[in-house]
């Protein structure tokens, strides 16, 4: 079983496992690799990064890692916790632990256990999984029934207050669901139900839902886990205005694009997503989510740009705009909420317009430089400005095209020495 797992590895994981491995023999702690590895190795898909637990100092096993293999390593003394960032790889090594929840949403209270205690306390039997790296011929620890599981295709919980302690396992559950093509087992579903209609989503932080919203949109499709959240009501739990059905249509629509790649954008990104959720609010809304989440900058500011775009969408779509004039209203904005408003307006103008700016205005310009100009012979000040700025436009317009047009147009309208 070892073996075999071990040759799913490659890189800096293998050297860690190997070098663990080697510890485990020759000391009386015993390690195990748990959780997510386990699973992927079961299910036969790559395994990501590696966790170990260690009935015993996790801290100061990693920091033993990080002398042999180089690396740093971050502990979180609270929770037994530590990270060990080595090359390419992110092992997490931690201390066998029980945990109290004080109440719904808060960070456990931690104290050692055994392993049995470690697996009781995780969120999903399919996660529940350890593979004791101590023995010679080890057999996977399956306390839970999660080998059962992932043959049927289930994520379960372990007890019935799993959401309630822990609401992050409401994101996290669809997120497996969606990844691995699983379905949510009945009761797992009827308690998560309960525990979004309870309210329990209130209790999380900003930061913590920031932070199961990215692991969401660092899945290979993003969408899958956004319209489960959005039909089980969980986005609404975040901010009202997330809950309308349009928000899954949006998503759907944002994504619909990319492969049909009919308007010949790429570019789908975390914010991408962001900015589709929020498409149809208001700025209120959309600011009272910015704060809600602790957006970070960028999603803040993507955010705010869809609003902003929105708000100049007559502008988009007079009859007599000019390419300088779209290029003018749409340089501002980053790719991404020009991409997002692109795709979500309902006025085909405008979608084709900005299609235009991102395909071919966008990367319109003079090839001459103010230096440049100013070696034909304009003057540095106010006038140099002007006419970079009327180059441009005239460029965009295509009344000047090739490098020689640029100069004679430059010549054409520079003062005369004898004015
Ligand atoms: N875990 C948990 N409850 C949480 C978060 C994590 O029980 N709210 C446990 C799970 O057993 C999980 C392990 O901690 O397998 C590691 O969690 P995490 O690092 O978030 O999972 P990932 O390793 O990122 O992996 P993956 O998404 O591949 O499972």
């Amino acid at each position: 079983m070892l073996d075999a797992l071990e040759s799913g590895l490659s890189g800096d994981n293998l050297s860690v496992f190997r070098c663990l491995r080697d510890r485990a023999l020759k000391q009386s702690h015993p390690i195990y690799v748990v959780g997510g590895p386990v699973r992927d190795f079961l299910l036969g898909v790559p395994i990501r990064d590696l966790d170990f637990v260690v009935e015993g100092d996790g801290p100061e096993l990693a920091r033993w890692l990080a002398e042999r293999l180089g690396g740093e390593v971050r502990v979180h003394p609270r929770f037994g916790t530590s990270t060990l960032v080595s090359g390419s790889c992110r092992v997490d090594v931690v201390t066998a632990r029980k945990e109290v929840y004080p109440k719904p949403g808060a960070l456990p209270q931690v104290t050692p256990g055994t392993i049995s205690d470690d697996l009781a306390r995780r969120d999903f039997a399919i996660n529940a999984l350890a593979l004791p790296l101590t023995e010679k011929r080890p057999e996977i620890m399956d306390l839970h029934g999660g080998i059962d599981d992932l043959r049927q295709g289930v994520i379960r919980i372990l007890h019935p207050k799993s959401f309630e302690d822990d609401p992050t396992r409401i994101f996290r559950a669809i997120r497996y669901e969606q990844r691995l093509g699983f379905d949510l087992e009945p009761d797992t579903l009827d308690f998560l139900n309960a525990a979004v209609a309870q309210g329990h989503i209130a209790s999380l932080t900003g930061d913590r839902i920031r932070h199961e919203l990215e692991k969401i949109l660092d899945e290979d499709h993003p969408e899958l886990s956004l319209n489960k959240a959005a039909v089980l009501g969980i986005l609404e739990k975040i901010h009202p205005a997330l809950g309308e059905k349009e928000a899954v249509d949006r998503l759907d629509a944002l994504v619909a694009g990319t492969h049909t790649g009919d308007d010949g954008q790429k570019g789908i990104t975390h914010l991408t997503y962001i900015g589709a959720l929020v498409y149809s609010l208001s700025e209120i809304q959309a600011e009272e989510i910015i704060h809600r989440i602790s957006a970070p900058g960028a999603w803040s500011r993507v955010i705010r740009e869809v609003m902003s775009l929105k708000s100049r969408e007559d502008a988009l779509a007079r009859d007599d705009i000019s390419s300088s004039q779209l290029a003018d209203i749409v340089g501002g904005y980053s790719a991404e909420a020009v991409l997002v408003f692109a795709r979500l307006t309902k006025l085909p103008i405008v979608s084709e317009r900005l299609a235009l700016y991102s395909e071919r205005l966008r990367h319109i310009g003079p090839a001459l430089t103010g230096n440049d100009l100013l070696e034909l012979g304009v003057l540095e000040g106010p006038e140099l400005g002007r006419l970079l700025r009327q180059l441009r436009e005239a460029k965009l317009e295509g009344t000047v095209s090739t490098e020689e047009d640029e100069r004679r147009w430059v010549q054409e309208r520079m003062p005369k020495a004898h004015e």
